[in-house]
């Protein structure tokens, strides 16, 4: 069994597009924001804040893949610099930072 895909942001514009097409293609998906949206069943959802540093731990564990969706109009960089030494220490080997350049 493949280890679970953590969405970061995974309720916003783009991090929902991701979650849906990893949940078709068969992932183990989980999702952390702030706020609690409506998602397809098979995703477990983390209430957790990235730049306060809440939630982060438990919904990382065990994660092999991150994809950091998660964006606000301030403390991007705190916020993106807590979630890489979470992955570091949870031992997730992948994370994947989309761009805005370019779309
Ligand atoms: N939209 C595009 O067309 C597009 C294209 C290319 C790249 N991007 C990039 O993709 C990323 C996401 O953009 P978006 O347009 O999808 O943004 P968005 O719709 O504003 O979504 C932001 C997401 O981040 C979560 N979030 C915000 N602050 C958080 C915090 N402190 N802790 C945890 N979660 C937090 C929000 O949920 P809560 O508020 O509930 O926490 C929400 O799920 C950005 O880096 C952007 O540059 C976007």
């Amino acid at each position: 069994m493949t280890s679970p895909v953590l969405v970061t942001g995974g309720t916003g514009r783009l991090g929902r597009r991701v979650v849906d097409g990893l949940v078709d293609s068969g992932c183990d998906v989980r999702v952390l924001a702030r706020h609690e949206r409506e998602m397809a069943p098979a995703v477990r959802f983390f209430m957790g804040d990235l730049r306060r540093g809440d939630g982060i731990d438990a919904a990382m564990s065990g994660v092999g893949t991150v994809v950091h969706c998660a964006t606000s109009t301030k403390g991007d960089a705190d916020a993106t610099r807590i979630l890489v030494t979470a992955a570091v220490q949870a031992g997730s080997q992948h994370l994947v930072y989309p761009s805005i350049v370019g779309n």
